[in-house]
């Protein structure tokens, strides 16, 4: 089979299923046969070899499952991480959540920061490429998560600068921090969600709560007892009004809220 009947097919095969049929055709083409888009169209008349392995990767697209899980490759910032089920897939908007915590870093020359919830390591990997002398403890509830920020971390050999530990928030690490950074799960249990979203990633990396800020209000709760200056997390478009009211109940120095690029609130930063 050539690349052009490859793509027709697979094209048909994911019609009504996706959005961008043809286009995603040729993504998943590009990763199976390891070459850049435009070489498709340059050799459409090539013959692909072992081409049922690449139907079996474009039937998991057409049953919805997210393009990063297929390829295990997802873009961040600047660059490529590695990513599997295991992990939530990092979205744009957690980008705006480096930026706000880079900000800190550079004026308040922090050195010492703790992650809560490392994930794929999306945040403390950019962190850790940007400012060569910070360290980073980073937690996840999640051994499997931690296996995955593991290799990402050893993939850019930040070992010795960032230490993965698992806990429950910060529970059990006994080193103080200067700064905070959080990504929680911070959907409410039993909100809908589209089917790749809720039947592929994981559901502790999702839900949050009752009312889905709860463990927010923890982590606003536990930066404080630490004694941590700074935390920023992001949060969910409706959660402003309910972290405020935390703020205000505790006393906080200073606090502000940030929008994504869509201009929903999505994350804050507090200062204790
Ligand atoms: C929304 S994901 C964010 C992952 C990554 N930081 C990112 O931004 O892409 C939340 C992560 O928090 C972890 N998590 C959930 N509850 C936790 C808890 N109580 N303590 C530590 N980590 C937790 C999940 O396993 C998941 O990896």
């Amino acid at each position: 089979m050539t690349i052009a009947q490859a793509l027709k097919k697979a094209t048909f095969l994911l019609q009504d299923k996706i959005p961008r049929p043809r286009f995603e055709a040729e993504l998943l083409l590009a990763h199976y046969l390891g070459v850049e888009r435009v070489y498709l169209s340059q050799k459409d008349n090539i013959k692909i070899e072992k081409s049922e392995n690449y139907f079996a990767l474009v039937q998991r697209r057409a049953k919805s499952e997210p393009y990063e899980y297929i390829t295990q490759k997802v873009s961040f910032y600047d660059t490529e991480l590695y990513v599997d089920d295991r992990v939530l897939i990092p979205r744009p908007e957690t980008e705006m959540l480096v930026d706000e915590a880079k900000k800190i870093i550079e004026q308040e020359e922090i050195i010492k920061i703790a992650e809560i919830g490392i994930g794929s390591g999306a945040v403390s990997i950019m962190l850790a490429r940007m400012f060569p002398k910070i360290q980073i403890v980073a937690t996840d509830i999640s051994e499997d998560a931690l296996s995955v920020a593991k290799i990402n971390r050893d993939n850019f050999a930040l070992n010795d600068r960032i230490t993965l530990v698992c806990a429950d928030l910060l529970q059990g690490v006994k080193e103080d921090f200067e700064m905070i950074v959080s990504n929680p799960p911070y959907i409410a249990n039993g909100c809908k969600l589209e089917c790749n979203v809720v039947d592929y990633e994981p559901h502790a990396a999702l839900f949050g709560g009752e009312r889905g800020y709860e463990l927010l209000k923890a982590i606003i709760a536990q930066s404080q007892v630490k004694g941590a200056r700074f935390l920023v997390c992001e949060m969910g478009y409706d959660q402003k009004e309910p972290i405020e009211r935390i703020f205000t109940q505790i006393g906080v120095k200073y606090h502000r809220f940030y929008k994504d690029l869509a201009g929903f609130d999505r994350g804050f930063v507090v200062q204790f």
